[in-house]
């Protein structure tokens, strides 16, 4: 069967997915002071005639954790232009849960609907089922575009993973350089959609989940989940070597994301240096926040499994859900995960890593 043919696990998240996902809104938290003040109070305006300012929230999922971006952001164009007429346009994959988002836009009390009602705005919101892989907006009509935990999404499937359900685990020369490829291809193709989508001079923003490989002894020091993935990688083929999944659906199933180091991001700007003037490009770690809530309120490990298998589940589900469409199965599967949680917490103790870009279009 040509890899081409073979399904890619590539899904919006499930309903309801931000209310868990902790450490996205903390590495969010984490950057936002520096996007405003370095990127958005030195924005400056194309023309005092444009009709509206466009903020473009790229891979928005559910739009919660955006609300606080788009209340900072706002605030800080609105001190330097008021009236502000300003425009929000939530970007997601077709498969999204639109039904949620639209939800949450209007409903939901932290909504920068209901929190910047009171300032002297104009507020629309416009929802875009797109891909940064492909055209999502017009050619310059974003005047800033942020993007936070969705760049590292794949467009495809690069090869069967023999061994693991992350690029990042490929085994062998063939499974390694065809996911590099990807990675080094699908980075280029999203950053020039973005860049063609952005006005002259408009800002982009990305909180990226990062690695951060010991390059003298090739370890993999840091990056998101890496225990969970490992552990959903045993119990998965198990369950294939116990022919509750098929060998068929194994080799189809992938979860399709880059987690690319500091100096993939570097070298692209570098290479590119006449679309982008670099604003600021960094990589941070952060505490991982569900240890940290263990250790100083629960005190107690079934505690600690049940709150983080809740985060797991978030954005896992949707990917999972190809393979074990069950939802016996499915339950089953999550609870050998949280097990695993109780009883050797201290594999997932991971910090997670980000990647921070900000940038202004040239
Ligand atoms: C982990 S969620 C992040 C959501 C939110 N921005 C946050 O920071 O919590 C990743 C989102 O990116 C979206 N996504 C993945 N690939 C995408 C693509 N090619 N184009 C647009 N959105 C994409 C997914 O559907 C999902 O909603």
């Amino acid at each position: 069967m040509s890899e081409h043919t073979l399904k890619a696990s590539i899904t919006g998240m499930r309903e309801g997915y931000s209310e868990y996902a902790v450490s996205q809104h903390n590495a969010i938290a984490n950057g936002l002071e520096r996007a405003v003040s370095q990127l958005v109070e030195t924005f400056e305006f194309s023309s005092a005639s444009d009709p509206y300012i466009n903020l473009v929230d790229l891979g928005s999922a559910d739009g919660v954790n955006s609300f606080p971006v788009i209340e900072s952001f706002s605030r800080a164009l609105n001190k330097k232009r008021m009236p502000l007429n300003l425009m929000v346009s939530h970007v997601d994959l077709p498969s999204a849960d639109f039904n949620g988002l639209s939800h949450n836009i209007y409903q939901n009390e932290c909504s920068y609907r209901q929190t910047l009602s009171t300032e002297n705005m104009g507020i629309h919101s416009v929802i875009v089922p797109g891909s940064f892989y492909d055209s999502f907006l017009p050619e310059n009509s974003a005047d800033i575009i942020f993007s936070t935990t969705a760049l590292h999404y794949a467009s495809r499937r690069a090869s069967i993973l023999s061994k693991h359900v992350h690029p990042l685990c490929a085994t062998g020369n063939e499974e390694k350089s065809a996911w590099e490829e990807l990675s080094a291809s699908d980075l280029n193709t999203a950053l020039n959609h973005i860049h063609s989508s952005l006005k002259s001079g408009g800002k982009f923003w990305a909180v990226v989940p990062a690695h951060n490989r010991d390059s003298s002894t090739g370890k993999i020091n840091n990056y998101w989940y890496r225990e969970v993935l490992d552990v959903m990688s045993e119990q998965l083929l198990e369950l294939v070597d116990k022919g509750i999944v098929s060998e068929e659906s194994w080799n189809n199933f992938v979860l399709p994301v880059h987690q690319r180091h500091l100096y993939q991001w570097q070298k692209w700007f570098a290479d590119n240096e006449s679309m982008f003037q670099v604003d600021f490009l960094y990589a941070e770690e952060q505490e991982n926040p569900y240890l940290q809530r263990f250790t100083n309120i629960h005190q107690d490990l079934n505690l600690f499994a049940d709150d983080y298998l809740l985060s797991v589940r978030a954005w896992s589900e949707q990917i999972i859900i190809q393979l074990l469409p069950d939802t016996e199965q499915r339950n089953t599967f999550f609870e050998g995960l949280r097990n695993q949680f109780v009883q050797t917490p201290d594999r997932f103790e991971n910090d997670t890593f980000s990647v921070y870009i900000g940038a202004t279009r040239l």
